[in-house]
C-alpha cells in the first residue's frame, strides 16, 4: 500500500521511547521528515544519534515539555519557519501517565494530556490548514471503559481527548484538515510501563496478558502502523474516528 508520506513534515511529541519512538521510526521509514520532542535532553540527543547512525532518515529532536504552552508554541513555530510554514502531520502522543487519583495527578494530567494536546493543535493548525494535513492523537482504551486505572484522571482525560479530537475531526474537515484518535490497549515495552509491571507485579501482569483474547500484549509497532494509516492519504475519507489497537480486549461495542 502506498502511504504517500514521503517528504511530509511530521511532528511527534514524546518521541524518545516506546510508542512515540516507534511512530518516529515508522514515519522515517516512509521517507517523512520527522521532528520529535521529549523533556530529557540526553534522550533527545541519543535518539537523534541512533537514528542518524542507523541512517533511518531525517529526524530532528528538541527538548520540549508539552505541559509548558510557551515551549510548545516556540517548538511548532520554529519547525514551521524551517519548512516554509508547512506541517503535514501532527501526532500528539504524550501523556502524564499519572494514574493514582490525587489532586496533583488531576492537575498534571489536565495540563499535560488535555491542555498540552489543545495547545499543540492550536499552534500547528495554521500550518496544517496550509498543507491540508492531519492530526493523530494517542488516547487509550482506558478512555472508553472502566479499567484498572479507575478511578482517576488518566481515563477521564483520555475520554476528554477522544471527544475533543472527534469534534475537530468534524469541524476542521471543511478546511481539509482531518483529525483522528488511536487508542492502544496494553502495549509491551521492556523498559516501559508494562515491562515494569512484569518485573514488579508478576501476577497482575499474567492476568492482564491472559485477559487479552490474543493472549499477549500489543507492540509499539502495531500502534505506529495504525497511526501511519490514519495519517496517510489512504485514510483521506476518515476523520473523527477512534481506531482501537487493543487485541479486542475492550468489551464495549464500537459504533
Ligand atoms: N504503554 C501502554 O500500554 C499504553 C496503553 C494505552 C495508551 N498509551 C498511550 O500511549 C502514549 C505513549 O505511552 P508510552 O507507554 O509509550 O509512554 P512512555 O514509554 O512513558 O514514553 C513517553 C514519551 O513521552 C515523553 N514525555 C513524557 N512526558 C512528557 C512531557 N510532559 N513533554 C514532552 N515529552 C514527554 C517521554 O520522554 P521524557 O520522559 O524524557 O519527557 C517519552 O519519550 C501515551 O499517550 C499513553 O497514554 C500507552
Amino acid at each position: 500500500m502506498q502511504l504517500g508520506l514521503n517528504g511530509k513534515i511530521v511532528l511527534v511529541t514524546g518521541g524518545t521511547k516506546s510508542i512515540g519512538l516507534a511512530i518516529v521510526k515508522a514515519f522515517l521509514q516512509e521517507g517523512a521528515i520527522v521532528h520529535f520532542c521529549s523533556r530529557t535532553a540526553a534522550d533527545v540527543e541519543r535518539t537523534a544519534q541512533d537514528i542518524n547512525t542507523a541512517a533511518l532518515g531525517e529526524a530532528h529532536g528538541a527538548v520540549v515539555d508539552v505541559s509548558d504552552a510557551d515551549s510548545i508554541k516556540t517548538w511548532v513555530n520554529t519547525i514551521a519557519e524551517k519548512h516554509d510554514g508547512r506541517i503535514d502531520v501532527l501526532v500528539s502522543n504524550v501523556s502524564a501517565l499519572a494514574v493514582p487519583n490525587t489532586h496533583e495527578n488531576w492537575d498534571l494530567t489536565y495540563q499535560t494530556d488535555v491542555k498540552g494536546t489543545y495547545t499543540l493543535i492550536e499552534a500547528a493548525l495554521p500550518h496544517l490548514k496550509l498543507t491540508k494535513g492531519n492530526i493523530v492523537s494517542i488516547s487509550s482504551v482506558s478512555g472508553r471503559y472502566v479499567d484498572f486505572t479507575a478511578p482517576g484522571p488518566y481515563g477521564a482525560c483520555k475520554a476528554a481527548l477522544l471527544h475533543y479530537i472527534s469534534q475537530l475531526g468534524h469541524t476542521l474537515v471543511k478546511d481539509g484538515v482531518r483529525a483522528n484518535s488511536v487508542s492502544p490497549g496494553n502495549i509491551y515495552v521492556e523498559d516501559g510501563f508494562w515491562g515494569k509491571i512484569e518485573r514488579e507485579m508478576e501476577d497482575f501482569f499474567a492476568k492482564v496478558k491472559g485477559d487479552n483474547p490474543t493472549g499477549r500484549l500489543g507492540t509499539p509497532q502495531e500502534v505506529a502502523d495504525a497511526v501511519l494509516f490514519l495519517a496517510s492519504e489512504r485514510a483521506a475519507f476518515i476523520s473523527g474516528a477512534n481506531l482501537l489497537v487493543d487485541g479486542a480486549v475492550s468489551p464495549a461495542v464500537q459504533f
